[in-house]
């Protein structure tokens, strides 16, 4: 009997079940076209021996039946209906006591749902959040669970065989897991974060993360190019470099690896041909829509979002490229300061972004009833995912230390950073606008630090005029705990409202 069934043979499905059978479990697969898991089986057979633990099945029922009770089905299918659609498929040949597990990029409300409807059929679901694209889920991804306890501790073992692991000393992941040997030994990257949609909202974060440091990098290159005069290889050795220190990140690394891309088709790069056009799958999207219906100011998330959106209006920025004003570039007079600049710049705003992503998360906790335990977020996250960073062991122990942190920009580790950080970080911003060079997410990040960190903000304007036009009322400094309303037009009368 399989000890675990995978539904679903897209790239995620079929390398997930690969990680699962070099981790020696006997794994039972479907796909809803018969074809798919045959050419995968076939593949297998004939590379390497401990595959023969994969067993495809033409039909669901037999899928189902060949898996040992209670079942573990994990479901890599399209998010939305697709997944509704499985899971009715999938529901009459199920039993009491049964595991779905749901690893696509679900949003949170519809596993909060799930979970709900299957529930009331005894049925166990987990949506577990998996980062670190194809190779995460050959060699180990970051899992991220979410649902009850029962249903987790019966795939606890299995999700900590087949999670990335880290070196428990030194916190880095460790690589080296090739086709038939898994890494073994080490801290793993998976972990129950909560009850029902925890896990896919964890995931959603991650994403948003992932998304602001991309645009963060992004911008940092964008400088470098534009105002330091580097090229491509002295750009790709500069964040080779930063790859070594505290902004070493899968991030970084693999855009050290990109600039230094022969274009396949030609001369020069492949950076370089590659069209300015961001796409998306909408998880980004989704952490700002919570962001915004949770009323946590998270800036650097919604202009890495937007970021991708101007992108893809090529054709109009073409157009405005031709009638708005440019600005003539002026690089700066000392490239390897600005380097220096530059990373300090990236570094202090990377924190921001983390800090955005850990208020979002603090947020939601209270919205969805769940209870985060932030530090066990941050050691999952160090390997295996998009976002894995040296800086997430800091993350780690500063919730260790302690777990009710108001902001990660108030733990020692990272006030001290910021401290450091924030002259270079206001002249990159700075330079880049005189320059006319977008930096969304640098300059909005920016905004956050300042904005958190300011006693007073020029809010009571806003109140003034909130009240002026539509008597809000506002609260006055030296009364605090009631409100007031001024006769604005009257010019003389303000009232103390009950
Ligand atoms: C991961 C990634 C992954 C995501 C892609 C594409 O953690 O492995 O987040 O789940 O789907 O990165 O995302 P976008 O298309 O939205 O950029």
């Amino acid at each position: 009997m399989a000890e675990i069934g995978v539904l679903g043979l897209g790239v995620m499905g079929r390398n997930l079940s690969l990680n699962l059978a070099d981790h020696g479990y006997r794994t039972a697969l479907y796909n809803r076209h018969y074809h798919v898991t045959e050419a995968f089986l076939r593949q297998c057979r004939e590379r390497e021996p401990s595959w023969r633990r994969l067993q495809g099945f033409r039909e669901m029922e037999d899928f189902v039946n060949a898996i040992e009770r209670p079942r573990r089905i994990v479901l890599l299918v399209k998010a939305g209906e697709a997944t509704d659609l499985t899971i009715e498929n999938l529901l009459p040949f199920l039993d009491p006591g049964d595991v779905v597990i749901d690893c696509g990029n679900a949003h949170w409300l519809d596993t909060i749902r799930r979970e709900r409807e299957l529930r009331r059929r005894e049925i166990l679901f987990v949506g577990s959040g998996i980062s670190g694209g194809e190779s995460g889920a050959r060699f180990g991804p970051s899992l991220m669970a979410g649902g009850s306890r029962v249903a987790w501790e019966k795939i606890e073992p299995i999700w900590r065989d087949i999670a990335a692991k880290v070196d428990p000393q030194t916190g880095e992941p460790i690589e080296g897991a090739a086709p038939g040997r898994p890494v073994t030994g080490g801290e793993p990257c998976a972990a129950l974060v909560g009850e029902n949609g925890a896990g896919h909202y964890v995931k959603t974060v991650h994403n948003g993360i992932e998304y602001i440091d991309m645009q963060l990098i992004a911008e940092s290159y964008w400088l470098l190019k534009h105002l330091g005069g580097f090229s491509n290889p002295e750009l790709a050795e500069i964040y080779s470099r930063w790859n070594q220190g505290e902004l070493a990140s899968y991030l970084v690394a693999i855009t050290a690896r990109i600039l230094s891309q022969p274009d396949p088709r030609g001369a020069g790069y492949l950076v370089d041909q590659i069209l300015d056009r961001a796409g998306q799958k909408g998880t980004g999207k989704w952490a700002t829509d919570s962001a915004l219906a949770l009323g946590v100011p998270a800036n650097a998330l919604a202009e890495a979002v937007f970021a991708r959106y101007l992108s893809s209006m090529k054709d109009a920025r073409l157009q405005a490229s031709r009638c708005l004003e440019s600005l003539a570039v002026r690089p700066v007079d000392d490239p390897r300061d600005w380097s220096e600049q530059m990373r300090q710049a990236l570094y202090s705003a990377k924190i921001c972004a983390y800090a955005q992503g850990f208020q979002l998360l603090r947020a939601a906790q209270e919205e969805y009833g769940w209870r985060f335990d932030f530090a066990t977020i941050a050691r999952i996250w160090r390997g295996g995912c998009i976002i894995r960073a040296r800086f997430l062991n800091t993350i780690t122990s500063v919730y260790q230390r302690n777990p009710d942190l108001a902001n990660l920009l108030l733990a020692d580790d990272f006030r001290a950073a910021l401290h450091r950080g924030h002259p270079a970080w206001r002249r990159t911003v700075a330079t880049a606008v005189l320059n006319g060079l977008a930096v969304p997410t640098l300059g909005a990040a920016l905004a956050y630090y300042d904005g958190y960190r300011s006693e007073r903000l020029p809010a009571n304007l806003i109140q003034a005029q909130r009240d002026f036009f539509g008597a809000h009322t506002y609260e006055r400094i030296d009364q605090p705990g009631k409100r007031f309303h001024f006769d604005w037009a009257g010019g003389q009368q303000e009232t103390a409202v009950e």
